[in-house]
């Protein structure tokens, strides 16, 4: 295997991260203040218009029809201080938790932001758990310091007890609410006052240096020189190889709304957050800097242009150098993919990349060809592991309302379940696809796609069923299966074979029934 220095490098220097959080916690406003960091000024409108798009389902969909703010907000890529950052947007309702465990296998690194006030909250959590399932580093960004806030000292007990992780602060609050005067980094004891640049941060020689209490008053100094005490006899420190293990989270105290210490989490993401590292595949770890390109693709999005019906497969690069006008193999199919156009995203615009190295995502438009989780090579038939599909809870028939349409619907549900935006079932007896979604907003979202874009107006009925597994083991118990259950068994998109089942207690029946066979609510793809 040739490794190139180069490719070293350039992976090197790339960080590639999500922003987890509840919904009005900050994320929005942290983004926005990221990318004006990395000088990307233009965006902020483009995040801002999606965030507020969030607060009524309505509207959320009305931009979602507007293909391409979802598009472009994707992926955002910026530069500060030599450091590439791609910051991958994750959906922030709770039904596309599905897209979002995707986005995450596609991340190094995770910023968690919570709400002084609130501290964690369930989808928080939930999110919190996709991360731990890959033991992804993260940095904890507690927002909202300028209003009513909790204790720091529960805030970090919270995050420790409920999520079963070490918390490390970096900085601390001075002041609480409105006598909230700034941050004191506690490893290199430096002040940085409310509203001021991080440049401006002033050098102490501790807590107890006198010329704290000229800045922030006697109470207020005095009252930090207490608690950090308390902090260092009672807290953890910041330990880098724990955070990179998942293990501890360094916790930065900040407004993201005053853009006040969120220089100090970039930068902590510089100087912490992991290169993009070594990546398990099906045969062997791909390291980064090896010569050969590889990646993986982990989201498919219609185009923006809905006259055209191609879209655009978001890949991580995981190895070598991706250069414009490549051939890369489609490992599943054993196909030549040309990557005329590799795309790069920096929120409402995007470029064509001359070049994308580890860590990078581009988008690649295509016709349907490149499916979410295929892996791409510059030849090497091996296949990245961990591009999951989750059983879906709901389960539907639909119903046309114009019958010569069927046609129409099934290229119409074929598109959508490549984009991953719902699974697609078709039953052994032959009878019309099911459609499988993890949340309602999913089949409103889905009921709007295909009467705006595919002009197939439907909608859908209940179904007699409430699990669906997918079923490995045994070949010939797999075609007793499929004959036994011929009603109630199916092919899901890739042709691999499913059940569906009335109830908890039907499965069970049927993993007695066939003992030889394994029902798996999580499929990993290819
Ligand atoms: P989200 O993407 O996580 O859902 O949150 P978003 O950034 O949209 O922020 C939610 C609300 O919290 C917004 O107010 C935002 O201005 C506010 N906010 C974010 N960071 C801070 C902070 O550091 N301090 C304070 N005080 N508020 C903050 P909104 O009124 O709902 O929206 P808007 O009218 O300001 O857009």
């Amino acid at each position: 295997m040739d490794h190139i220095p180069q490719v070293a490098a350039e992976a090197a220097r790339r960080r590639s991260f999500a922003i987890i959080a509840h919904p009005d916690a900050g994320k929005t406003t942290l983004t926005e203040k990221l990318l004006l960091k990395g000088g990307a000024i233009q965006l902020a409108g483009a995040v801002r218009a999606k965030g507020n798009a969030r607060r009524t389902r309505s509207d959320w969909m009305k931009i979602e029809q507007e293909r391409g703010i979802s598009v472009a907000t994707s992926v955002m890529t910026f530069e500060k201080d030599n450091t590439v950052f791609n910051l991958l947007d994750t959906p922030g309702h709770e039904d596309f938790s599905e897209d979002t465990y995707r986005t995450l296998t596609a991340v190094d690194a995770a910023v968690m932001v919570l709400d002084a006030a609130k501290g964690i909250e369930s989808q928080t959590r939930k999110l919190f758990e996709v991360c731990r399932l890959r033991d992804i580093p993260i940095l904890t960004f507690v927002n909202k310091m300028d209003r009513e806030a909790r204790d720091p000292f529960e805030l970090i007990d919270e995050i420790e007890g409920t999520l079963a992780l070490d918390a490390a602060p970096v900085n601390w609050p001075v002041g609480r609410a409105s006598e909230f005067a700034g941050v004191y980094d506690i490893a290199r004891n430096r002040f940085l006052p409310v509203d001021k640049d991080d440049s401006e941060a002033i050098q102490l020689t501790g807590p107890e240096d006198p010329k704290l209490v000229e800045l922030v008053g006697q109470e207020r100094a005095t009252n930090l020189a207490e608690e950090l005490l308390l902090a260092e006899a009672g807290l953890k420190t910041f330990d880098l190889e724990a955070f990179r293990e998942g293990t501890l989270t360094p916790v930065y105290f900040g407004s993201a709304l005053r853009d006040f210490g969120v220089s100090a989490l970039l930068r902590g993401l510089d100087e912490f957050a992991p290169p993009p590292g070594a990546r398990a595949a099906d045969i062997r770890d791909v390291e980064p800097d090896e010569a050969a390109l590889t990646g993986f693709v982990f989201k498919i999005q219609a185009n923006m242009d809905p006259n055209h019906r191609d879209r655009v497969a978001f890949v991580r690069l995981c190895s070598g150098k991706l250069l414009k006008g490549m051939r890369l193999k489609q490992v599943r199919t054993g196909k030549q993919v040309p990557v005329n156009a590799p795309l790069f995203f920096f929120a409402k615009d995007r470029q064509v990349a001359e070049e994308a190295w580890p860590g990078d995502v581009v988008g690649i438009v295509n016709h349907g060809t490149l499916r979410i989780g295929d892996t791409l090579t510059e030849g090497e038939a091996i296949n990245f592991r961990g591009v999951p599909s989750f059983a879906p809870e709901i389960l539907r028939n639909v119903r046309l309302d114009d019958p010569m349409l069927a046609k129409k619907l099934r290229t119409a549900l074929d598109q959508l379940a490549e984009e991953g935006v719902v699974q697609l079932f078709r039953p052994l007896d032959g009878s019309p696809a099911v459609v499988g979604v993890v949340g309602q907003l999913q089949l409103d979202v889905l009921a709007s796609r295909l009467k705006i874009e595919y002009s197939v107006p439907a909608g859908f009925d209940a179904t007699m069923w409430n699990e669906v597994r997918w079923i490995t083991g045994d070949k010939a118990e797999m075609a007793r299966f499929a004959e036994v259950h011929r009603r109630d068994a199916a092919e899901d998109h890739d042709g691999a074979l499913v059940g569906f089942f009335a109830s908890a207690w039907r499965l069970g029946k049927a993993g007695e029934d066939f003992p030889k066979l394994t029902f798996h609510k999580v499929r990993e793809q290819h």
